[in-house]
């Protein structure tokens, strides 16, 4: 094969670590202040749905936990009547149900899209299920919340480090509730939730944008599969927040392997790799509404994702969300405007009690003027959230997956994909692993910048400046001190 026909070049992919075989084995899952749990650990059998912890709702109304809307407190509460005469046909009468609790929002509020996807977007059985067996089992599981999510939620607030885990039956049960919008204090820009991302689903309801036909089909599929039969996993939600950063321009930290591809996706060709999610601050971005680029479509596929806007506050620059065994449930075609739900996904990821994909939500900065991002700051800012959300404190570098990745922040958020991709090889470097590097087309990109990882690594040539040990420079290698940092 000629150079320009290779769709792939570097470190094979099959030489790359991926999960769960490069992993330790992990110890018995337990609560600690750091790790909230919401279910029974001790009572954890595979194949079957985790018992909730502790077996009564525990209500709490404060600044800490996720205000849910079975709580005493809630002034809006959720009449079981109202809610369960959605047996009833239509869209109407869902749209009643939802405003009977969200009294304020009765003018603003519309419900366009529901009404195009029964017109035009299903066929007539379709809807009729949709009706007859979807919803209400929807409302079900929407009203079990003081049966299934008895525990309170912590929200994981800026600077916290804290993990989050709890049965894909529960995060079930909390996105019903937000595709009925019945989280209360959620609706408002101005409230004490201004800087967490929107949960409740009304915007998706709104307008007759194809896109939100193509969005509802999506979540519905996920809705219909938990509802059929109840999946028995788990998914863990960590915010990663660091402290201090080392130096780059010190690091005498060797480059990685690069594997480097314009063909495959990170969700299909990087299972069991650590997957970048092109997030937003507010994680999710835009799935609930318009949106749906990289993020909003890995959470469309992935829904379990969705229930992280409930309780993470916005990303700060120090700062990453990890998020541990969702499942995908539907496949797509297309991107943006031309995204298409295609059909139900069986998800084969290995599982134990939770499936091993793990997904980095990684907030790049936004550019407006293309060559702000050369600043030294903004460098040093991209750096340091890539390398928070590759590194894992405590736990040896080869039992760490390979980084499935792209052109994080080159697409809604205008950055330069070269710079982006050594970037992210300088930070995966400095963490120790691996990268597997999507192009998503681009075959001339994938050519550049694996002449530029050669480059650096046939010269030894370190994360902050040349090797402090020379001797491993052939002699008139290097003409003077190379740095990747600093000028
Ligand atoms: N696999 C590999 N590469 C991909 C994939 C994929 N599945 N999908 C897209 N790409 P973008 P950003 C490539 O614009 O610039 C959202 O609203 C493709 O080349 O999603 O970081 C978030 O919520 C694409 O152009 O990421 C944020 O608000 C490029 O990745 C905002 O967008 C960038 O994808 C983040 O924007």
């Amino acid at each position: 094969l000629l150079n320009s026909d290779k769709k792939w070049l570097g470190t094979p992919i099959e030489m790359l670590r991926r999960m769960p075989q490069c992993g330790q084995p992990l110890p018995h899952l337990r609560a600690s202040d750091s790790h909230k749990v919401l279910i029974r650990t001790d009572l954890l059998k595979e194949g079957e749905v985790p018992v909730p912890y502790p077996s009564k709702f525990r209500d709490a109304w404060d600044d800490i936990t996720v205000k849910m809307p079975c709580s005493e407190k809630n002034l809006f509460p959720v009449e079981n009547e109202v809610f369960l005469r959605l047996n009833a046909v239509s869209v109407l009468i869902l749209q009643d149900a939802i405003l009977s609790y969200n009294t304020a929002h009765a003018k603003r509020w519309d419900f366009t899209a529901l009404n195009v996807l029964c017109t035009d977007g299903l066929e007539h059985s379709e809807v009729q299920y949709l009706f007859d067996v979807i919803l209400p089992e929807m409302v079900k599981l929407a009203l079990s919340a003081p049966k299934i999510c008895t525990q309170p939620i912590p929200l994981l607030k800026q600077n916290m480090n804290q993990s989050l885990t709890m049965s894909q039956e529960q995060i079930a049960c909390l996105l019903a509730n937000a595709f009925f919008c019945t989280f209360p204090r959620r609706n408002s820009r101005k409230s004490e939730y201004s800087n967490y991302p929107e949960i409740n689903f009304y915007r998706l309801f709104e307008g007759s944008s194809p896109r939100k036909i193509e969005k509802l089909k999506t979540l519905l599929c996920y809705f219909r599969r938990v509802t059929t039969s109840k999946p028995t996993g788990l998914v863990t939600f960590t915010r990663q927040s660091l402290n201090s950063f080392s130096k780059w321009e010190s690091s005498a930290t060797q480059l990685t392997r690069l594997h480097i591809t314009y063909e495959g996706t990170i969700e299909d060709q990087g299972y069991g790799m650590l997957q970048v999610d092109f997030a937003n601050r507010m994680v999710g971005g835009g799935v609930t509404g318009l949106g749906l680029v990289q993020e909003e479509i890995r959470f469309l596929i992935n829904p379990e994702l969705i229930v992280s806007r409930l309780f993470t506050e916005a990303l700060d620059h120090n700062e990453c969300l990890i998020i541990t065994g969702t499942e995908q449930y539907s496949k797509y075609s297309g991107y943006a405007e031309s995204y298409k739900w295609k059909d139900n996904h069986k998800d084969e990821t290995d599982e134990w009690q939770r499936r091993c994909t793990e997904i980095v939500a990684l907030d790049a900065l936004k550019y407006r003027h293309f060559m702000e991002q050369f600043h030294p700051d903004k460098i040093t800012r991209e750096l340091n959230k890539a390398y928070c959300g590759f590194v894992r404190h405590g736990v040896n570098s080869q039992y760490l997956s390979a980084i499935a990745t792209g052109n994080w922040g080159c697409g809604a958020f205008g950055g330069d994909t070269r710079l982006k991709a050594l970037l992210q090889i300088m930070a995966a470097a400095e963490a120790g692993r691996d990268v597997a590097y999507f192009t998503f087309g681009d075959a001339e990109l994938m050519r550049d910048v694996h002449d530029l990882h050669t480059f650096l690594t046939d010269r030894h040539i370190t994360v902050g400046k040349d090797s402090p040990f020379p001797t491993t420079v052939k002699p008139g290698q290097l003409s003077k001190s190379t740095t990747l940092v600093s000028p």
